[in-house]
Order: C-alpha cells, then sequence, then structure tokens
C-alpha cells in the first residue's frame, strides 16, 4: 500500500485488456479500483480475477454508470466507437471529478493511419461533451497493454499527460507513477492529438518489426 488517502478509481470499459491492466496496477499499488462494464456481471467476472492475481479482495465491478459515479477519478478505456455514447451516459455524474481518456481513435479501415476527428481528439472531444466543470485528462494512450499486468514490470514507455487542469493533471502523473511509468506534463489537452496519434505510429511499428509493445521516451530532460 503506498496510499495515505485513499483515492477511489472507476475504470469504465475496465473488462478489455488496457483498462484491466492499469486497474490491476493500481490496486497493487493500493488504490481503491472499480472495474465498469456495460454489463455488470462482466465486471464482477474480470475483478475477481483481479482479486485472483492479486491475492486479494480488492476491485470492486458494477456498471459503467455506478462506478463512475462512486468513484474520484474515473478512466475511460473502451474503443473509440463506444466513446460519445459512454460520455453521455455518466456525464451527470462525473460533474467536478477528474476524467483521464485513453481512448484512441483509431481508424478501423487502418489503425496504422492516424486519423483525428473533426474536434481535433477523443479527449477534447470529451473534454466539449462534460463540459467545463470536469477536468479531463489525456493519458496512457502510448502504454500497450501487452505487459501490464506483469505488475513489477517497469515499462519502456513514457506517459504523456495533457489537460488544462495543473491538479488534475499533477493527480495523473501520481496514477502513472503508481503503476510503475514516469510521466510528463505535456501542455494543454489540445496536445492530445499528437499523442493519441502516435498510437498509431506505435501499433505500425509492432507490425513492422513483429514486437509486442513498443513506446516513446522523451529524451535531454533528467529524471
Ligand atoms: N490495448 C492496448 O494495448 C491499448 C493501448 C493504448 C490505448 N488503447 C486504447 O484503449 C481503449 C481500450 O482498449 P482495449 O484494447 O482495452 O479495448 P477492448 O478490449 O476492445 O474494449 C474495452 C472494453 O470496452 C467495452 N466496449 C466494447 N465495445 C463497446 C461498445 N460498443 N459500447 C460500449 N462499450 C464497449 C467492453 O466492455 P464491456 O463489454 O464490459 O462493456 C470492452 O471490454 C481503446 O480506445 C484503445 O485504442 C489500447
Amino acid at each position: 500500500m503506498t496510499q495515505d488517502i485513499v483515492t477511489k478509481i472507476a475504470v469504465l470499459g475496465g473488462t478489455g485488456n488496457e483498462g484491466s491492466g492499469l486497474a490491476l496496477r493500481w490496486a497493487y499499488a493500493g488504490y481503491d479500483v472499480a472495474i465498469g462494464s456495460r454489463q455488470p456481471q462482466k465486471a464482477l467476472a474480470v475483478a475477481a480475477g483481479l482479486d485472483e492475481l492479486l491475492g486479494k479482495e480488492l476491485v470492486h465491478g458494477m456498471s459503467n454508470r455506478d462506478a463512475a459515479a462512486w468513484a474520484d477519478i474515473v478512466v475511460l478505456t473502451v474503443p473509440y466507437a463506444a466513446q460519445a455514447a459512454i460520455l453521455e451516459e455518466i456525464r451527470d455524474v462525473v460533474q467536478g471529478k477528474v476524467f483521464v481518456n485513453v481512448t484512441v481513435p483509431l481508424d478501423p479501415d487502418n489503425v496504422r493511419r492516424a486519423r483525428m476527428p473533426a474536434a481535433g481528439s477523443a479527449a477534447v472531444e470529451a473534454q466539449q461533451a462534460l463540459g467545463p466543470d470536469v477536468q479531463v485528462v489525456a493519458a496512457f494512450q502510448n502504454i500497450s497493454a501487452t505487459y501490464l499486468k506483469e505488475v513489477e514490470h517497469e515499462l519502456d514507455c513514457d506517459v504523456l499527460v495533457c489537460g488544462n487542469d495543473k491538479e488534475a493533471k499533477r493527480q495523473v502523473i501520481k496514477l502513472a507513477r503508481a503503476a510503475n511509468l514516469h510521466a510528463w506534463d505535456a501542455g494543454p489537452i489540445e496536445n492530445s492529438l499528437v499523442v493519441e496519434g502516435l498510437t498509431s505510429v506505435l501499433i505500425h511499428l509492432n507490425i513492422t518489426h513483429k514486437a509486442k509493445a513498443s513506446g516513446i521516451r522523451i529524451t535531454g530532460i533528467s529524471r
């Protein structure tokens, strides 16, 4: 346990590879974590699986909306096509909270080719949909799910954290550290278009080099 005051984190779509991996790392670090799903039973089953890996009963499972209402920090890890509907579903229960967007607007016709929505990025769309009282932070879009469940494995990829609220970014940088990752404040929410676009570059590199988890590192600044 590394937390003094336990923060409650909901991972919506946390039944998937990316969300369940992040959820496991945060539960391992001592956060109180809930998996959200369209089907509460599925969330409970995934939570039980993570508890088995942890050797303790730590992870909750519930509907996406209940998880968003329960948490202090809400993390979205669903396919981009599902983002707009889920934002609409949880809008009222996330007001005043930090909302972390991991979702990447991949082009279903070619995931190796970056394609951004008209608003600029999925995270900018989330900020517009949720309104100014939600602190939207874009982060973790370049972290492959491949090794997330190996909780002690230090991933060779930095986290670029974009958002308009400094305190919200500070909290998300702390979450990255808890997940054994190095994170940087990468500027305002608009910069998330670069970070989301990088995911297509990394997918291209993975395919070309038969790799599982290529990543990016910031150089030239001491850590
Ligand atoms: N996988 C990676 O390595 C990776 C890396 C970086 C970023 N990302 C991004 O993170 C997000 C999640 O990735 P993932 O690989 O975990 O995705 P995933 O396994 O395909 O989906 C995650 C969860 O989203 C929910 N979902 C799927 N379709 C939905 C729909 N139509 N409406 C509502 N919910 C739906 C499902 O949960 P329920 O069925 O339980 O509701 C599913 O378990 C994506 O945007 C991806 O681009 C992924």
